[in-house]
C-alpha cells in the first residue's frame, strides 16, 4: 500500500491522535455520569424554533441559504451579529470588522495558518483549551506557558511580562497570547479587570497580536460583566473568536471574529482556501432566529440551568470532597466547568481507569497543559450531565480520592 507516513507532510506528521479522545471513548457506556464532555445539554437546544424557522427561511430565500456564499459571512446574519456586538458588549463594529468562521475551532486554525512557523513562541495561559493547543501545535508552535495565580483572577501579568521581557531580550519573535479570559475552559476562571487592563498595556508596550477568545462570555450566572478586551483596546492589538456553540448550538457550526481590517481581509483570503464560505444555510437560520429575539431568550433559559447544575456541583463538592488542606476547586461565576486541585501525591492520569471502573469520568488536567504537567488537576463539566446525576457523581470521585489520600 501507499507509504502514508513516508508521504505525510511535517505539518500532519505533528498532528497527534488524542490519547484523551481515545480514553473518553470509554465513557460513552451509560452506566458512567460523564463531567468530562464540553457539551452543551441537548435540552437547552430550541429544535421546535429551528424546524418553524428552517420553513420560514426556506419559504422566503431558500435558493439563496441553499447556494455558495460570501466569504465574509451571509449579509443578514453578519448585520444581526452587529446587533449583538452592540447590544451585548456596547461594542460598535463595522462589516469590515468582521468575518464569519465555522465555528471558533476553525478560527483557531486560521490564526495558527497566518502566524506561526516552525518554532516560534506563542504564549499560553497554564491551563488552557485544549482544543487551541491542537490548532496551534499543527503549525509547529513553540509553546510557553503562562502560569495562573493562586487567588482566581487569572493568569499572572508579572510573569507574562518577564517571559515577554525575556523574549525580546533574546530576540525571539513571539507570535501571539493567546487567552481565554471569561470563564476559561477549563478552569472557569475569569481574568480580572485590572488584569485585563495590564493585559492591554502590554500588549501595546511589547507589540503583539492579543487572541481573546471567548465562548462563554454570555453564560454569566453571577457577579457582573468585565469589560471585554476588544472593547478595551484602542490599538487594534486584539483579535476576538465568538461562537454560537454554546449559546445556541454547536452543530451549527457558527463562529465569527471581530478584529482590524486588515487582519480580518487576511483571515477572509486563508478561510477562502479552507472552505470557501460557511454554510449559508445555518447563518440564514440563526439570521432569523437573532432576528425574532431568539437568542437573547435562549441564553437567558441556558443560564438558568447551567447554574443550577453548578450549583449542585459546587455544593456537593462542598458535602462530600474530603477535607485536605490542598484539594481546592474554583467557583465559576459562569461557563461550564469548574477545575479541581488535588495534593501532588494524586495523580489524575493514572486514577482516570479506576474513575471508569467507579462509572464516573473527568478530563484530566494535563490534557490542556502546553507542558503536559498538572496531573494533579482535573476538569469537571456541570453543563451537560443530567441535573439528578451530579451528586452521585462527584460522591464517586470523592470515595476514589479518600481511597487514594490513606
Ligand atoms: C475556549 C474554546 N475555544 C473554542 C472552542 C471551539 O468551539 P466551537 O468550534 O464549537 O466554536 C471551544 C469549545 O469548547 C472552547 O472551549
Amino acid at each position: 500500500m501507499f507509504d502514508l507516513e513516508k508521504n505525510y507532510s511535517i505539518n500532519a506528521r505533528r498532528m497527534k491522535k488524542s490519547a484523551i479522545r481515545e480514553l473518553l471513548k470509554l465513557t460513552g457506556n451509560d452506566e458512567i455520569i460523564s463531567f468530562a464532555g464540553g457539551l452543551p445539554a441537548p435540552d437547552t437546544f430550541p429544535t421546535e424554533e429551528v424546524a418553524d424557522i428552517t420553513k420560514t427561511v426556506m419559504a422566503r430565500e431558500g435558493a439563496k441559504a441553499l447556494q455558495y456564499g460570501a466569504t465574509e459571512g451571509y449579509k443578514s446574519f453578519v448585520e444581526e451579529l452587529i446587533k449583538w456586538e452592540k447590544e451585548m458588549t456596547g461594542i460598535d463594529i463595522e462589516p469590515k470588522n468582521i468575518l464569519v468562521t465555522t465555528a471558533s475551532q476553525q478560527a483557531l486554525d486560521l490564526v495558527g495558518k497566518l502566524f506561526i512557523d516552525p518554532s516560534d513562541p506563542v504564549l499560553v495561559e497554564r491551563p488552557t483549551y485544549l482544543g487551541g493547543l491542537s490548532a496551534f501545535n499543527q503549525y509547529g508552535a513553540k509553546f510557553i506557558g503562562i502560569k495562573m495565580d493562586d487567588d482566581d483572577t487569572g493568569i499572572s501579568i508579572d510573569f507574562l511580562e518577564e517571559k515577554l521581557k525575556n523574549l525580546k531580550a533574546q530576540e525571539e519573535h513571539y507570535k501571539f497570547v493567546y487567552v481565554v479570559p471569561d470563564f476559561q475552559n477549563p478552569t472557569g476562571i475569569t481574568i480580572s479587570h485590572d488584569k485585563r487592563i495590564r493585559l492591554i498595556e502590554l500588549s501595546e508596550k511589547y507589540n503583539f497580536l492579543l487572541i481573546e477568545d471567548t465562548p462563554y462570555r454570555e453564560l454569566r450566572y453571577e457577579g457582573d460583566d468585565v469589560t471585554p478586551l476588544m472593547k478595551m483596546d484602542q490599538s487594534g492589538n486584539v483579535l476576538a473568536l465568538h461562537t454560537m456553540s454554546k449559546i445556541f448550538a454547536p452543530g451549527l457550526r457558527l463562529g465569527w471574529v471581530i478584529g482590524n481590517e486588515k487582519l480580518i481581509d487576511k483571515l477572509i483570503t486563508a478561510k477562502q482556501a479552507v472552505d470557501l464560505c460557511t454554510p449559508s444555510f445555518t447563518q440564514a437560520i440563526a439570521a432569523e432566529f437573532m432576528r425574532r429575539g431568539d437568542l437573547l431568550k435562549n441564553v437567558k433559559k441556558v443560564r438558568i440551568e447551567y447554574r443550577k447544575k453548578r450549583d449542585i456541583m459546587l455544593k456537593a463538592l462542598e458535602d462530600h470532597m474530603p477535607k485536605h488542606p490542598k484539594i481546592k476547586w474554583t467557583k465559576p461565576e459562569g461557563g461550564l466547568f469548574l477545575w479541581v486541585t488535588f495534593p501532588e501525591e494524586i495523580n489524575t492520569e493514572t486514577m482516570f481507569p479506576e474513575a471508569i471502573k467507579e462509572n464516573v469520568a473527568y478530563i484530566v488536567g494535563s490534557a490542556f497543559d502546553c507542558y503536559g504537567q498538572l496531573k494533579n488537576t482535573m476538569r469537571l463539566n456541570f453543563s451537560f450531565p443530567k441535573e439528578d446525576t451530579i451528586e452521585e457523581g462527584i460522591i464517586r470521585l470523592s470515595n476514589l480520592i479518600k481511597k487514594k489520600l490513606v
